[in-house]
């Protein structure tokens, strides 16, 4: 039994966990990998796939050392199958089975429940890839086309862990799904993917920001939930799967940062100090900080959708089962089985939004939205510190979670940024005030034009403060080829 330390790097799928040993499973990834290829091929970065990227592959799961950079043309890329080392003696944290030894195979009476979660989780990561397949002709610079480039093929290796999972514990129904995910398609009318935020449209730069700000950290919230899963196989894979989201983190939260910095240098510059001087502000070729804020709110209410019903008894189920736990479940003091315990959930009764107190287990979905507006709310703190080195009077506000919802409690109503309800009528006309508006998305697209020289940036976005893999500010981390 391969226990995560011993890496192989030589077969065509570089892997910790013994394929070489495992032929069933490793016949059936390698039948797999051509259609895989295809699907890059076909929906992956338009227009870069003979390009050489500077990019970090896995080739280590210990915390240090554990990537090496290269330049690699992206349809060779290394995508493997690596899981976080085998704990010794692990037993299932939570739920009803707590403190039994934790499944090395899919207990049966779990089997459906647990490739539900597979799925849905590996129906995001080439979902991300085909939204963002557009954007590498107006990249602002060599360095944010590495970026994205880097996003794209680890979302493409998340997509070959949970495919893994599938073909190794659920032979041929494991089979089909590993098909049916390279058969959906991101917006697609007839198969859409799965999840409504992962069906938008990624139109332009600072769109793909927020959507690794926000989107990609519900990501990093559903990984960090099922990494505390009593199931051992999808523990390992996330842990793993969780250093490499880290960096998705910081290809959003930084890229936003930079917007904000260049708009509020060219102000200063100017010798702006109302940031609702739009007009003015545009002219000089950066996005006014409003409409960074309406970005703000489409992306997080968008992504707050993604945590499914406030209430959920499939939420309390995979708990229960000990499949899928909360946000860091190992670090919480409680039974971890929440018997009698209660969660207050924000609900909407009688035309008024309220909290009541539920069952924890029922609030499960609740609590991991809450923990994520928490983790998002310390990023935007960090976005809101270059207000205050450069002297500009604004800041950047999260909208109340009735905002703009299309799934949950606030489903059926219309709310403000403040949580105020609103009429149909108001809510027509104020979402235009809070909302990007055509004109705003036609503004940020006429800004959209590739910087390809080494070590120069669009005008709209300020330079990062160091390079990858600490190279100098001049490197050429994408070469056009072909
Ligand atoms: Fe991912
Ligand atoms: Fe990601």
């Amino acid at each position: 039994m391969p226990d995560g330390s011993q890496i192989d790097y030589d077969g065509l799928i570089p892997n910790n966990v013994g394929l070489n040993e495992d032929l069933r499973v490793r016949k059936a990834l390698e039948v797999w990998h051509p259609g895989y290829i295809d699907w890059w091929k076909q929906m992956g970065p338009e227009g870069f796939q003979e390009s050489l990227v500077y990019l970090r592959t896995a080739v280590g799961v210990g915390s240090e050392g554990w990537a090496k950079f290269d330049f690699v043309r992206m349809p060779e890329y290394r995508w493997g199958v690596l899981l976080a080392p085998q704990v010794e003696g692990r037993t299932i944290p939570f739920g009803a089975h707590k403190g039994e030894p934790a499944w090395q195979e899919v207990p049966g009476e779990y089997r459906a429940m647990l490739r539900r979660l597979l799925v849905i989780q590996g129906d995001t990561e080439p979902a991300s890839v085909e939204q963002q397949r557009h954007l590498g002709a107006t990249a602002p610079s060599l360095y944010d086309l590495r970026n994205l480039f880097q996003v794209n093929v680890e979302e493409g290796r998340h997509l070959w862990a949970m495919v893994y999972l599938l073909q190794k514990y659920f032979g041929r129904d494991g089979r089909e799904e590993a098909n049916d995910l390279l058969r959906r398609r991101s917006g697609d009318q007839d198969s859409p993917r799965m999840l409504g935020a992962f069906n938008e449209r990624t139109p332009d730069w600072l769109s793909f920001f927020m959507f690794t700000f926000f989107t990609d950290r519900d990501g990093k919230m559903q990984l960090a939930a099922l990494a505390q899963s009593g199931f051992d196989p999808l523990s390992r894979t996330c842990r793993f799967m969780l250093t490499e989201e880290a960096h998705h983190m910081f290809v959003g939260e930084t890229g936003v940062q930079r917007v904000i910095q260049r708009t509020c240098e060219a102000m200063k510059a100017a010798g702006i100090d109302d940031p609702y001087d739009i007009e003015r502000i545009r002219a000089l070729g950066v996005i006014d900080l409003p409409t960074i804020q309406k970005k703000a709110n489409l992306h997080f209410s968008l992504t707050l959708d993604l945590f499914g019903n406030e209430i959920s008894t499939n939420a309390a189920n995979a708990f229960n089962a000990g499949l899928k736990g909360r946000y860091r479940e190992d670090r919480l003091t409680d039974d971890h089985q929440l018997l009698g315990a209660v969660y207050p959930v924000l609900r909407f009764n009688n035309g008024l939004i309220q909290s009541e107190d539920v069952p924890a287990l029922s609030g499960l979905n609740m609590r991991l939205r809450d923990d994520y507006v928490v983790d998002t709310e310390a990023g935007i703190a960090r976005w809101n510190r270059v207000f205050e080195r450069t002297g500009v009077d604004f800041r950047i506000t999260l909208p109340h979670v009735a905002f703009n919802r299309r799934i949950g409690e606030f489903s059926g109503c219309h709310a403000d940024t403040d949580g105020t309800l609103l009429t149909a009528d108001q809510w027509a006309k104020r979402s235009k005030e809070v909302l990007p508006s055509v004109e705003d998305n036609l503004f940020i697209a006429s800004l959209m034009a590739p910087v390809r020289e080494p070590g120069a940036y669009a005008g709209w976005i300020a330079p990062p403060r160091i390079g990858i893999d600490n190279m100098p500010g001049d490197f050429e981390y994408v070469r056009m080829e072909g």
